[in-house]
């Protein structure tokens, strides 16, 4: 089966309501003729219930950038998987590295968020990568295996084919550093073995994006290689042309 190409675009904390609106607004027209591609953006919460509204009847699916565990309480500050879908929310980034390096964010939270995105039927994009020290000293493969079997911990084969994994190199991200598309393909052929083995055949079917400095002009090049199904994009995605030209791109 072929996988499907998924690219995300997350906004990071970037955009008013009615910015984010006129963005949808011109992204919609732009990629309606665009089939081969899934095509998600993931503005702030408070931009959400705007933008599912602005993107309703068009291609263009929205996400969240991340998720609590529980289902309610006292937890102040944080937005259930519930509140998301009760809006229209498809999608949840979970464990970017900026959650991760910022503000806490774990293996162990991941897998907790993963679980709750789960079971109200988001559709979780998990972010694995590694630090630059860690490419630099060999130790790629170790700190995405820790990640990768720590952050899906009590998974289900079945449920595995409905999370999305991006792989991003944390040295990539926003610093105009792209992994070679040679380079990035190997990191991605080592996940999706890694997913074979704790997940067996079903690994065939999960989409692994790519991110990192993702752009119009390496879009083309980084999704043609084999086990690269699409982006997760920052700082390409905050404007309408670029994010469509990327996505277009992506597929021709
Ligand atoms: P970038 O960010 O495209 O600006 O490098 C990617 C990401 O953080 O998801």
């Amino acid at each position: 089966m072929a996988r499907k190409i998924i690219i995300a675009g997350n906004w990071k904390m970037n955009k008013t309501i009615a910015e984010a609106k006129e963005l949808v607004g011109e992204l919609k027209g732009l990629v309606a003729a665009v089939d081969a591609v899934e095509v998600v953006v993931c503005p702030t919460f408070t931009s959400l219930n705007a933008v599912v509204e602005a993107a309703a009847g068009s291609k263009v699916k929205v996400g969240a950038q991340n998720v609590h565990w529980a289902e309610s309480g006292a937890f102040t500050g944080e937005i259930s998987a519930d509140m998301l879908k009760e809006i229209g929310v498809e999608y949840v980034i979970l464990g970017h590295s900026e959650r991760r390096q910022y503000f806490g964010e774990t293996d162990a939270t991941v897998n907790q968020r993963l679980k709750a995105a789960l079971t109200a039927g988001l559709k979780p994009i998990v972010c694995v990568g590694e630090m630059l020290e860690d490419r630099e000293s060999g130790m790629t493969e170790q700190v995405l295996l820790t990640q990768l079997e720590n952050g899906l911990t009590d998974i289900t084969a079945e449920q595995m084919a409905n999370i999305v994994i991006a792989y991003e190199p944390v040295w990539a991200i926003g610093t105009g550093k792209t992994a070679t598309p040679e380079m990035a393909e190997e990191t991605h052929r080592y996940i999706r073995c890694t997913l074979k083995s704790l997940f067996g055949e079903v690994a065939e079917d999960v989409v692994i994006q790519y991110g990192g400095s993702m752009k119009a002009a390496n879009s083309g090049e980084l999704v043609a290689q084999k086990n690269i199904d699409g982006g997760l994009i920052g700082g390409a995605a905050l404007e309408a042309e670029s994010f469509a030209a990327l996505i277009k791109n992506a597929v021709n």
